[in-house]
């Protein structure tokens, strides 16, 4: 990997240096190859001390360390075991989580420490997802900067946080490809494309882990759910999942593989079946993909009770057939369920299960355990926790990526005069109105860790230092859920004194969006809708501020309000953020990371579908078909195909004129890339270059996301429409002019084929550079034979 990134920097240099306008590149680097990485989660010194404690242990001591509990809150369904410090004494547990102090933690790793016959540290695991204290905009906003050193930032100040309260292990990044609106748990990721979800699984596994395990600010990460939760049937949580061999490899498995390259420590199996097999019982996806192919060291950690599920799943009739197909499926630790405590010892001695088979999953945890220097310093130093919490640099980052996690959709003029946003000194009396305004709970988002409402500058807070009191007029209008007609009644009459009106409307979190939070409806809820529709009606310019842990089906909105910006759930510094957005002091530059749908029919709906055997090319499918032609073709009757925004979409108070696409090369051989591929070492020269030059035509600076995208015609395997394979985030200064540069190798042009193998065909290759999936400038190329 190392070498893999020198060289891509040498390659990056070389470009930038022979560009006559300035210019940015970028070596678009694999999201799927199968050459295992090997592991950089031991050396020979720690290996020889894994072994070492192994000899030493009872069967029961290495089952003990396969078994992990929730000991603080929230608890969940789970056991209800309370007898923790016995079990530790004895040696029955290896780990716990959801303890947050680092008093608690030290208490509880002062009885392994100091009472149990081998002395083995506890690992302490928690859910910090977009922040431990300071939270950060929840997962999906934070893909929307598609900046993924942001993103490795604030994972970094999350591990800070973590590690001085005493937590070395987080069940984060979620790298669950996302393609259904309806999923609760699309907030929590990083959207629906498989290479940018691989480059910033690499970023979160960067920023949690640091340059070492073993430093006291570095914890493990936990790449989850492994595979396919995302895909569950109609949206809903925890439901069945069917995926081909050839899409779990070219689109679900790719953030997998990428986190794992980058040296995640751990890996959470899913709770949903996989083609009948659940994936918590899947030797194919545990122990072929991730042991064999991938070449991972670490632990595999069952996802809450996901071991006991497999009695539900119904393909164990009792605990210990459960925790037996899960453990040789390759389970190596048992999160909640008990089952292996209960029955794993038994197992052994009855012949069911190898005790090599035990050896080798302790040696996984016990190799992290050396790793994150557990042996050497298992406690935390209680003096740094209070200090490491929202440090002034960590909550100028969280403003930071709140305000580039912020998707401005819409932007329209009010009676025909310049767009609405962004508001001025000159705006007048501003009528803050909705149930999100002054929120300071659901700006946390779902998985708030231990971000706390009283650390939330709400936006009505902020809205009101910036413009001062005489110039704000606050009005709830409605609850997010429920709400009355004097609220309505009273923020009706708050807009019509005002000269502008800011709405700020959406889900509430953790309630509707996040684990076990799927909707078959993704309109606004509650009476938010009518409430809108009244404001507009007093004819007053309105802002829309929306704040979702996903896409919401707003047709009506999306036609009558001038100006829309996503917002997601931003965190801690919401407030500020969205002040200086609503001004122009920041200027919005994030772009979608999920397809943003038109009605929840269309769900799911992703750009890097295939183009089906009868593609509805040039017809207009805003009114239903006239005519056979029109008819029998892969669409609705009652619906466009298209969604209401593209993947990649995103408006800035400026623009961006693309042009002078180029490439240096209209044919490849794909024998040579192939070569390349596969042969001996890995190189990641460039096998073309393309560029284009972008301008900003306007008279603000702003950052545009470039995107590249690929499409393979020809091929044994149908290929997407488009591919991304490639995205930089460039700055540009008012009227500035930049050639941005994309190198290209020979993973550009791999795919799953017809054999499952990652290699390149002779195809006929469309490229495209633009500001989203649907649209930019193309260039065409031929592979050969
Ligand atoms: C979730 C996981 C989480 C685990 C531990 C489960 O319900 O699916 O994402 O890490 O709980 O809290």
């Amino acid at each position: 990997m190392a070498n893999l990134l020198i060289r891509s920097a040498v390659v990056a240099c070389l470009l930038v240096c022979c560009q006559p306008v300035p210019a940015q590149t970028k070596l678009s680097t694999s999201i799927s190859s199968p050459v295992a990485v090997r592991s950089s989660l031991s050396n020979a010194a720690s290996e020889k001390k894994v072994e070492a404690l192994l000899q030493k242990m009872k069967l029961e001591e290495k089952v003990g360390q396969l078994v992990q509990y929730s000991a603080g809150q929230p608890t969940g369904p789970g056991t209800g075991r309370t007898d923790y410090e016995d079990m530790i004494r004895k040696g029955e547990v290896g780990a716990l989580f959801n303890i947050t102090t680092a008093r608690q933690v030290n208490e509880y790793q002062r009885v392994a420490m100091e009472q149990s016959r081998l002395h083995i540290p506890l690992l302490f695991g928690l859910d910090v997802i977009h922040g431990f204290r300071t939270e950060f905009p929840i997962p999906l906003g934070l893909a929307s900067a598609w900046d993924p050193d942001l993103v490795a930032r604030t994972a970094r100040v999350a591990a800070r946080e973590t590690s001085a309260s005493g937590v070395r292990w987080t069940f984060s990044p979620m790298v669950d490809i996302a393609r259904d609106a309806r999923w609760g748990r699309m907030a929590e990721g990083s959207g629906e494309d498989p290479y940018l979800g691989a480059a910033l699984a690499r970023a979160y596994v960067r920023g949690y882990q640091g340059e070492r395990l073993d430093a006291p600010d570095s914890i493990a990460a936990c790449p989850k759910h492994f595979v396919g939760y995302g895909a569950a049937e109609g949206g809903r949580d925890y439901n069945s999942v069917e995926i081909s061999e050839h899409t779990l490899r070219q689109f679900y498995l790719p953030p997998f593989h990428a986190a794992i390259d980058a040296g995640a420590a751990t890996l959470m199996s899913s709770f949903n079946s996989l083609n009948g097999v659940p994936a918590s019982a899947s030797p194919f996806t545990l122990k072929q993909i991730l042991r064999r192919e991938w070449g991972f060291a670490g632990i595999v950690d069952s996802d809450f009770t996901s071991v006991a599920e497999l009695v539900a799943h119904g393909i164990a009739n009792d605990g210990a057939a459960a925790a037996r197909k899960a453990f040789l499926a390759g389970v190596d630790m048992d999160m909640v369920s008990s089952l292996y405590h209960e029955n794993l010892e038994h197992l052994v001695r009855s012949g069911e299960v190898p005790e090599a088979a035990v050896d080798e999953a302790v040696r996984h945890v016990l190799r992290i355990k050396f790793a994150l220097g557990l042996f050497e310093q298992p406690y935390a130093d209680e003096t740094r926790e209070a200090g490491a919490m929202l440090q002034p640099e960590s909550l100028s980052l969280a403003r930071t990526a709140a305000e580039r996690s912020f998707v401005l959709l819409k932007n329209a003029g009010f009676s025909a005069g310049a767009p609405v946003l962004p508001l001025s000194a000159e705006s007048g009396v501003i009528a803050l109105v909705g149930p999100l305004a002054d929120d300071s709970k659901d700006m946390l988002g779902s998985w708030a860790g231990q971000g706390r409402p009283e650390d939330v500058i709400t936006l009505r807070t902020a809205l009101t230092q910036r413009v001062g009191a005489d110039h704000v007029r606050y009005a709830k209008g409605t609850e997010i859920i429920g709400g009355s007609d004097e609220q309505s009644a009273e923020a009706l009459k708050v807009a019509e004194q005002s000269d502008v009106v800011i709405l700020a409307l959406g889900e509430n979190a953790p309630e509707m969006t996040g684990e076990a939070a799927s909707r078959a409806h993704l309109g606004l809820p509650g009476r938010q809708e009518q409430l809108l529709e009244k404001i507009v009606a007093t004819g007053k310019p309105v802002v829309l501020l929306l704040f979702s842990g996903r896409p919401l089906t707003l047709p009506w909105a999306l036609e009558h309000v001038p100006a829309v910006l996503a917002a997601w759930f931003p965190g801690v510094q919401a407030g500020p953020a969205l002040v200086r957005t609503v001004f122009g002091e920041a200027n919005p530059s994030g772009k979608l990371v999920v397809s943003w749908p038109r009605s929840v029919g269309q769900e799911p709906l992703y750009y890097d579908a295939l183009n089906t055997g009868r593609p509805a090319v040039n017809i207009d499918l805003t009114r239903p078909p006239k005519n056979t032609e029109e008819k029998y073709i892969s669409r609705y009757i009652d619906e466009q195909n298209s969604p209401q925004f593209p993947f990649g979409y995103g408006l800035s108070y400026t623009e961006f004129r693309y042009g002078n696409l180029q490439i240096d090369k209209t044919q490849l051989s794909a024998k040579s890339l192939n070569h390349n591929l596969h042969g001996g070492e890995r190189t990641a020269s460039a096998a073309i270059v393309v560029s284009a030059e972008i301008t900003n035509t306007g008279t603000r600076p702003g950052d545009e996301t470039v995107q590249l995208y690929v499409q393979l015609r020809g091929t044994s395997v149908a290929q997407p429409v488009r591919a991304l394979s490639g995205f930089q985030r460039v700055g540009f200064a008012p009227g500035e002019t930049k050639k941005v540069t994309f190198a290209l190798g020979a993973e550009g042009f791999a795919f799953w084929n017809e054999q499952n193998k990652f290699s390149v065909e002779p195809a006929r290759v469309t490229l495209w550079i633009s500001p989203d999936s649907s649209r930019g400038s193309e260039a065409t190329l031929q592979i050969t034979d």
